[in-house]
């Protein structure tokens, strides 16, 4: 095995807190296939890690949540964000963990996933969320599933009420591991360019 034939570690972010929350179901079905596809991954659940409101105190660097979160992500060749549409926009406990972060993104690829209720799954959350996690110089990648029609779209057990869903998480799962090859090899390799 060369170095770059490791499996790839991408853990799922799960950006909904809500009771009653649908957007596990959704997480679940991604961190499934990650796992079919011989990567290593975990759900970043927000609600579990329970991360405190950013404020910046030093009490912040050692909570446990941020602790976990901040850990995984620096152990990440890639991951996959996955937020509900809020108001036409991503989450708040998403922006909250962002600003939590300090470089643990930095050059690893990122893929923005949606859920809403409406037709679009999320749209309006995912490119939004894009343009931030730029600014953590992670790297968005195009493709994202934008999982539409939440409220019908799992069964009472969590399973997908709509199988052919499956098929585009493989696909943005495979766009993702290719950037995450390339990115691993260019951290490795690759000298960092200088800044002023
Ligand atoms: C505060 C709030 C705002 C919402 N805004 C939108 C919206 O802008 N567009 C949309 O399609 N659905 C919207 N919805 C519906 C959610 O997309 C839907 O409830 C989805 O299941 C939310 O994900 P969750 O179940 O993981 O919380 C909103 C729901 C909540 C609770």
């Amino acid at each position: 095995m060369t170095l770059n034939d490791r499996p790839l570690v991408i853990p799922v972010v799960l950006g909904s807190i809500r009771d009653g929350r649908r957007s596990h179901n959704a997480a679940r079905i991604i961190h499934e296939r990650l796992v079919a596809h011989g990567h290593q991954s975990i759900i970043l659940d927000l609600l579990e890690l329970d991360l405190p409101m950013f404020t910046g105190a030093d009490a912040e660097e050692v909570h446990p949540g941020v602790v976990a979160f901040r850990g995984a992500l620096a152990a990440s060749d890639a991951s996959v964000w996955l937020s509900p549409e809020y108001n036409h926009a991503y989450t708040g406990v998403i922006k909250n963990a962002i600003d939590l972060v300090d470089d643990e993104l930095n050059r690893k690829p990122v893929a923005a996933c949606g859920l809403s209720a409406g037709a679009h799954g999320g749209i309006r959350a995912t490119e939004a969320l894009k343009t931030v996690l730029i600014e953590m110089r992670a790297l968005p990648i195009r493709d994202s599933v934008h999982f539409g029609e939440a409220r019908a779209l799992f069964n009472a057990n969590g399973s997908l009420a709509r199988p052919e869903f499956i098929s585009r998480v493989d696909q943005v799962i495979d766009e993702l591991a290719w950037h995450a090859r390339a990115l691993r090899w260019g951290r490795d390799t690759l000298p960092l360019p200088t800044r002023d």
